[in-house]
Parts: C-alpha cells; structure tokens; sequence
C-alpha cells in the first residue's frame, strides 16, 4: 500500500528519460501509458497542422484509449504521473489514466517535458478527472536534468 509508482506517457522519448531518473530517485515502479493506436510523426506533427495529437489537446472531451493496465494500483500510495506538455495542457490520455482507477486518498505529483512552456495549469485541469486524489505538486523537468538534481527534488516531497 505504501510503494510509489511512476507512470508517464512520452511518445517521442523526452518525458520517459526524466519517469526513468524519478523511478530511480524515489526507488518507484515505472509503468509506461501506452495508447491503444500509437502516436505516429504524422499524429504529432508540428502545433500549427490539425495533427491527432493537436485535435486530442483541443477537444478536451476525448479520452484516447489505453492499452495497458497498472494491475495492482492498490499498492501504491504515491504517483508520479508525466507527460509532455501538448498545446500548454496534459494531453486528455492523462484523463484517460486517471479515470481508469479509484485514486482516492493517493498522492499525486506532476510532472511534465516541454520546449519552453511551463506546467502551470496541469493540476487544474487533471484535478477533475481524479476529484478524491491529492495533487500536491507540479514540476517541469528537462531531458537533462541529473540524477542527482531529481534525488534532491524528490527528497524534498516526501
Ligand atoms: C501536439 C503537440 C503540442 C505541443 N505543445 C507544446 C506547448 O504548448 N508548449 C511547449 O513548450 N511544447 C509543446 N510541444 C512540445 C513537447 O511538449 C515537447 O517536445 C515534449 O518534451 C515531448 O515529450 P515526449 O518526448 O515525452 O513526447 C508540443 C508537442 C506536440 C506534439
């Protein structure tokens, strides 16, 4: 009941090097978000085109599927959950995720990769999808960030 999961959702790698480096500070699972129809270049093509993934940040409704399922969610108390920041939002499969599970009760820290925008409004808008979770931070983290500079961070949550 008391173990830390680590779940992210990273399609082109960014976000998954940094879940990697938390799993490893704060001794965590690592569980991988994968969609049930995977993201291609085209899916996620540039900001401006109508790509799927630009579709998905703007319809805040959708809820893409997911393939896999974290089996034994009771056991944790602790989730760090990741993504990349798509159109200044978590992506909705963020939702997706969350409303999967009962996550009352359990901790909730975000954090998230971007080419420049902060996480400021991920909390708010994730909140609604887990109402009895208790989010208690969120956090940008670069690709780059040291193992040693995310020890030190998630020393300072726990
Ligand atoms: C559809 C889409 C929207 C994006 N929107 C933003 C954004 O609003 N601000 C930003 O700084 N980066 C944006 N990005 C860039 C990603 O957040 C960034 O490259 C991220 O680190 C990718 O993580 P990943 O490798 O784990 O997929 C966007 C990328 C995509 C594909």
């Amino acid at each position: 009941m008391n173990k830390t999961l680590v779940a992210y959702f990273s399609p082109t790698g960014s976000t998954k090097s940094v879940a990697e480096k938390i799993a490893k500070a704060a001794k965590a699972d690592l569980f991988e978000i994968v969609p049930a129809i995977p993201y291609t270049e085209a899916d996620l093509e540039g900001f401006e085109k109508d790509s799927r993934a630009t579709q998905e940040a703007r319809n805040r409704e959708l809820r893409p599927e997911i393939k896999n399922k974290v089996e034994n969610m009771d056991d944790y108390s602790t989730l760090f959950i990741g993504f990349p920041i798509w159109w200044f939002l978590p992506p909705t499969i963020i939702n997706t995720f969350l409303e999967t599970y009962n996550l009352s009760g359990k901790k909730i820290i975000l954090f998230g990769t971007s080419d420049g925008s902060s996480i400021s409004n991920c909390i708010e808008e994730l909140q609604k999808s887990a109402p009895n979770a208790n989010f208690i931070i969120q956090k940008l983290i670069k690709p780059t960030t040291s193992l040693s500079m995310i020890e030190g961070w998630v020393q300072g949550i726990k």
